[in-house]
């Protein structure tokens, strides 16, 4: 069913929970209905709205937003190794990983709780816990407005990079996936090196699924507030990758900076949250906005506050670090 809604209200459709509106929002519950609501639409700008859990909203929207609600999970083949599953844009991103865990299927277990929808997984490469989207992403489908096809992307032509995808690139703005295919592993790999994983999920009784699951759930939980009760919108700024003798030179100045070797030990990846963090803006606050108290990555809105007062407070936040570090941290919110 198409569903089209007019001068909308977007505050319940950002997890930002900033309100502003959109002359047009209209939501599909199967990919088939693209080509009908372009034709009987014919909307001169669009964009996709998805979970509204990376976005900004700093101004009304003028054109049409187009959110996905179709929500089946198929199983497209499957041997003793392994099983691929077609996933629709709509699913929670949780609920897939859900259900992958409750079938044995390993893969998407690092990437629990992650907000969001799975048709915006690919977009930014969702990752966390040293697991990444493109991992078990084997086919992206797509509709093309522009020429009014459906198309299928093989992951390898994805572009897929940290946070980076070209969703965010070559196709930005003229793509609505629709529906996502990941090989899932029925063999065991568990990936628990990173940080605390390891620890709480020993805590949980060891190595199986359930146990990483149950960890990652509990380690985001007491880091990152619930956007059901705060808007935010996880990860403001992306971690920034500067070249290796860049990240030696401040690592000589600050020895306990976190840098992760990226490229072949080319390039360095800082972390954005440790760099805010030592410029003394976590748990700063102003007005309605702040940085989190528990994760400097993440800008919160304290209640009632516009995209432009948390894009100012952003601002700062990316002076400072400018003024202390001499680095420059990207957004990886969208801000529209
Ligand atoms: N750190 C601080 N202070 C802070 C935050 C972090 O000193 O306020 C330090 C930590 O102690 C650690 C380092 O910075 O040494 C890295 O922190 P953490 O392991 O928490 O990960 P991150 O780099 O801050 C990234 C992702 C998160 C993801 C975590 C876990 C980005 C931009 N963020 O954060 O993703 O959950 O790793 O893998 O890459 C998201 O994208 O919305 C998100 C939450």
């Amino acid at each position: 069913m198409i569903r089209l809604f007019e001068n909308v209200d977007l505050s319940t459709r950002n997890s930002f929970h900033v309100s502003q509106r959109a002359c047009r929002l209209v939501e599909f519950d199967k990919a088939e209905e693209l080509p009908e609501i372009f034709a009987r639409y014919r909307p001169k700008e669009w964009k996709v709205l998805s979970g509204g859990n990376n976005i900004l909203f700093t101004k009304d929207y003028a054109g049409m937003l187009i959110t996905p609600c179709n929500r089946d999970i198929v199983v497209v083949s499957e041997d003793d190794a392994a099983l691929t599953v077609k996933v629709d844009a709509g699913v929670e991103w949780d609920d897939f990983v859900a259900w992958c865990v409750e079938r044995g299927l390993w893969g998407a277990e690092n990437l629990s709780l992650i907000p969001g929808k799975v048709g915006a997984a690919p977009v930014q490469n969702i990752g966390a816990y040293g697991a990444e989207a493109k991992d078990i992403v084997a086919n992206v489908e797509m509709y093309f407005p522009e020429s009014d096809n459906f198309a299928t992307l093989a992951a390898e032509h994805c572009a897929f990079g940290y946070r980076d995808s070209v969703f965010k690139r070559t196709l930005k703005g003229r793509v609505i996936i629709t529906a996502v295919e990941f090989r899932l592993s029925k063999q065991p790999h568990p990936n628990i090196g990173y940080g605390d994983v390891m620890r709480e999920t020993e805590a949980r009784g060891g190595v199986a699924l359930r146990n990483i699951r149950d960890a990652v759930c509990a380690i985001r939980r007491s880091k990152l507030p619930d956007t059901a009760v705060t808007g935010n919108a996880g990860s403001f700024f992306k971690n920034p990758i500067v070249d290796m003798a860049v990240a030696e030179r401040l690592k000589a100045q600050y020895p306990d900076m976190p840098i992760y070797a990226v490229d072949g030990g080319r390039m360095a990846k800082l972390a954005a949250g440790w760099l805010i963090d030592r410029s003394g803006m976590k748990g700063y606050s102003e007005g309605r906005v702040g940085v989190h108290e528990r994760q400097a990555l993440v800008l919160i809105n304290h209640g009632g506050a516009t995209g432009e007062e948390v894009m100012a407070l952003a601002r700062k936040v990316q002076a400072r670090v400018r003024e202390k570090f001499g680095i420059e941290i990207d957004t990886e919110v969208n801000i529209l």
